[in-house]
């Protein structure tokens, strides 16, 4: 670990192990307690819809300024977020993870790979407040960035980057917020969720493509009526695997564009304490990077991303349990539901038939507990926003805790009606 940030770590950790229980009840606004960390708004970032790049924005003071204005809270420039320690597990370089992904991907061989275990400062996910604050940090509705100065490191700070962010496009884009003296910085990402509920733009099509990939047990084989992205069906529940992960390596741009944003992003911020932050297939997407890079990472929403994780040959660290899934049970795109013919999902275009979640997932069951239906429409973030998190869970509270406990998802089981192997075509 750097020497800065090893300093940056004590206060907040000295803070936690001298602890005040009796005070996590309290607003976290209003405390002076150095575990609450406050971030503010510093960068978009989006994907270049004509090279995959990612690209960033600055957000201007005056920007913020507008924001802080907002009274309703419904977007703002500051977040407070209770911070704790936890384990987290990093491979070596990043360098080492791809050579041994790649190896395991395309020539079925398995590398060794050091992890390093490091105790790190990440958010305290037992405190509602706090995961309150950080799925508000994922919903877009912060700043409308009009003609905003893009620029992209790929191609060295380029500052008249003509496109990138159009404001119907339905590629990945997010926010980067920082601590003030930069010792933590949260990367978040929004979602592909404008073509899941219509709409959708000029990337929607190879978003879809790419989510069908790998959120859908064979190249979304619905029934006859659909085409599938991939070609590895073959006829009744038989799925090539090495088709699948032929199409998945030259297809797929999902996760080398959270790996680069993650990248590009630690080159702004060299000697940072990164977390990822992200809803739906940001979400997903977000666990992917955190898992990578041995990240604090919270998700809403997200569907189940261990099949993805398989499918393209993450290496597995020797825990996952600093990833932690928030979603709710009526939600049946978290829940792997949104499948069958007349879905809602398979209505938009998307299959989403996985189930199985790594890490630890906080599930609130509204189905038993709120009498929630379950509906496509309550996976939006808002809804987890004003309906979720805005106020005391009874369940929880009923047993001393702010929120559900996170469990793994150790029985899970998803596509088992499929048989996969080795079928040539
Ligand atoms: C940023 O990401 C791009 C790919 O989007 C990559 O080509 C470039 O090397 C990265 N830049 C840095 C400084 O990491
Ligand atoms: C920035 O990007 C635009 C469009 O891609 C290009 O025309 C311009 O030459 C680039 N500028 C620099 C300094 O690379
Ligand atoms: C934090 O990072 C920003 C770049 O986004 C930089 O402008 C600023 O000076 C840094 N602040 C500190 C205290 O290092
Ligand atoms: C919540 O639902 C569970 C079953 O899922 C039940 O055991 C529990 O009593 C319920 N709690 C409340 C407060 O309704």
């Amino acid at each position: 670990m750097r020497p800065t940030s090893v300093a940056s770590f004590l206060v907040p950790l000295v803070s936690w192990l001298s602890g005040d229980s009796s005070s996590r009840h309290n607003e976290l606004q209003t405390t002076n307690d150095p575990s609450v960390l406050q971030f503010e708004l510093r960068h978009l970032h989006a994907v270049s819809s004509s090279t995959a790049h990612v690209i960033f924005a600055d957000v201007s003071p005056q920007a913020l300024k507008t924001l802080s204005s907002d009274t309703s809270g419904s977007t703002k420039s500051s977040y407070s977020v209770r911070s704790r320690l936890g384990k987290t597990y990093r491979p070596s370089s990043f360098a080492a993870h791809e050579r041994a992904r790649l190896r395991s991907l395309r020539f079925g061989e398995n590398e060794w790979l050091d992890w390093d275990e490091e105790e790190i400062i990440g958010p305290d996910v037992e405190s509602r407040e706090t995961l309150l604050e950080l799925a508000k940090m994922t919903n877009n509705a912060y700043v409308d960035p009009n003609d905003p100065a893009w620029y992209d490191l790929g191609d060295g700070w380029n500052a008249s980057y003509p496109f990138g962010w159009e404001p119907d496009a339905d590629g990945f884009r997010g926010h980067v917020f920082a601590t003030p003296d930069n010792s933590t910085v949260i990367i978040s990402i929004k979602g592909t969720s404008a073509g899941l509920f219509g709409g959708g733009g000029p990337t929607a099509k190879r978003d879809k493509l790419n989510d069908n990939l790998l959120f859908s047990c064979c190249c979304a084989r619905i029934d006859w009526t659909w085409t599938t992205v991939c070609g590895c069906y073959r006829g009744g529940w038989k799925c090539d695997q090495t088709c699948l992960e032929d199409a998945l390596a030259s297809e797929s741009l999902f996760y080398p564009i959270g790996t680069n944003l993650y990248n590009n992003l630690t080159y702004m911020y060299p000697h940072s304490n990164i977390w990822m932050v992200g809803h739906s297939l940001g979400g997903a997407l977000s666990s992917l990077v955190g898992v990578t890079f041995g990240l604090p990472t919270v998700t809403f929403e997200s569907p189940g991303e261990r099949l993805a994780a398989t499918r393209l040959h993450l290496p597995s660290p020797p825990s996952t349990h600093h990833v932690t899934h928030i979603y709710h049970t009526a939600d049946p795109i978290a829940m792997g539901t949104c499948n069958g013919v007349l879905s809602s999902c398979a209505l938009g275009g998307y299959a989403m038939e996985t189930a199985c979640h790594l890490g630890k997932s906080i599930i609130y069951d509204t189905v038993s507990n709120a009498s929630w239906t379950v509906d496509i429409r309550t996976h939006g973030i808002v809804n987890v926003i004003e309906r979720l998190l805005s106020d005391p869970w009874p369940p929880s509270v009923e047993v001393g805790r702010e929120v559900p406990e996170a469990k793994a998802d150790v029985d899970c089981v998803e596509c088992f009606s499929w048989e996969f192997g080795d079928f040539p075509a």
